[in-house]
């Protein structure tokens, strides 16, 4: 359904990898909403060439941009006024790899070279994507910028690894950078902290399965799908949420404030 809370805005949006991903379902519900948009991943990503059905779908242009790499992301946010015909109204920063999660190492062994790398791509990332659209000027007055976070920034989850740390780094960056963004041109930038989601990136989590069927347990309304998110990045990126910034905003089914739940205490009562 469409009531084209997003016509007329124009946008980039980071991380559809395949048709799990969370920004694909984004990039879904932007287009049904009106909005047009460039999509880009890391030309590593581009290879598996999914990304060409989204983009034919949506009527979307591919850049492909490294989110490290600020020769990419400048070529990136040019590229995107220019195709686009204007400044930007919102930016999806949906990216999280860590190398350590990758590779199995445990908490206590981290490799630091690793550790840089997908702190770099996971939490800087955000800091580089706002600093090119803040050196280029490619944002638009009331404008909207999200990033996807998880709430091992508040609490510990221990197969989250690293990425817990970057987490939290990144949603330091929303509320330090949002600060600037809102003086300067009145522009938003907030976290949504999501339920444990099915993708390729989360099953990346050591029993990410387990991990599904307990905050299941926990949450009253159940986990966030990821089309769920995508609803609540619409409305983020719509006029109707125009003075919500620098918040993390979670969007779990109620998760972060169940001490324990009767589903999970039955579990122990068995
Ligand atoms: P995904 O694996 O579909 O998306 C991650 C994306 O990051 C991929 O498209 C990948 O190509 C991209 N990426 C990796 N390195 C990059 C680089 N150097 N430059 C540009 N892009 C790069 O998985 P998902 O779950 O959709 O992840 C999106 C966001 O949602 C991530 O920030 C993740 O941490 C966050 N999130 C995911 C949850 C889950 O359980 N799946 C829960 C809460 C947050």
């Amino acid at each position: 359904m469409s009531n084209n809370l997003l016509k007329g805005k124009r946008g980039i949006i980071f991380g559809a990898l395949n048709k799990e991903s969370i920004a694909w379902k984004v990039a879904e519900q932007c287009h049904e909403q009106g909005a047009e948009f460039v999509l880009t991943n890391a030309p590593i990503a581009m290879r598996m060439g999914e990304i060409n059905e989204l983009a034919e779908k949506t009527g979307s242009k591919i850049i492909p941009a490294d989110a490290t790499s600020m020769e990419d992301l400048e070529n990136l946010f040019k590229g995107a006024v220019e195709e686009l015909g204007g400044p930007l109204d919102f930016v999806l920063h949906s990216i999280g790899m860590s190398v350590n999660v990758r590779k199995g190492k445990h908490y206590t062994e981290l490799n630091y070279d690793w550790l840089e790398k997908g702190w770099d791509v996971s939490a800087v990332s955000f800091h580089k994507v706002m600093q090119t659209a803040w050196n280029l000027d490619a944002m638009n007055e009331w404008g909207s910028i999200l990033a996807l976070t998880y709430m091992a920034a508040q609490r510990t989850f221990p197969d989250y690894n690293d990425m817990a740390d970057n987490k939290a780094y990144l949603e330091s960056i929303a509320r330090s950078f949002g600060y600037h963004w809102g003086v300067k041109k009145k522009v938003r930038v907030n976290t949504i902290s999501q339920s444990p989601t099915m993708t390729t990136a989360g099953s990346g989590v050591k029993g990410f399965d387990g991990f599904i069927a307990y905050a299941e347990k926990m949450s009253p309304l159940g986990n966030a799908t990821a089309d769920e998110c995508a609803s609540y990045c619409v409305m983020m990126f719509s006029d109707l949420t125009k003075k919500v910034t620098m918040q993390n905003l979670f969007h779990d089914g109620g998760f972060s404030n169940v001490g324990v739940s009767d589903m999970v205490m039955d579990e122990f009562m068995k």
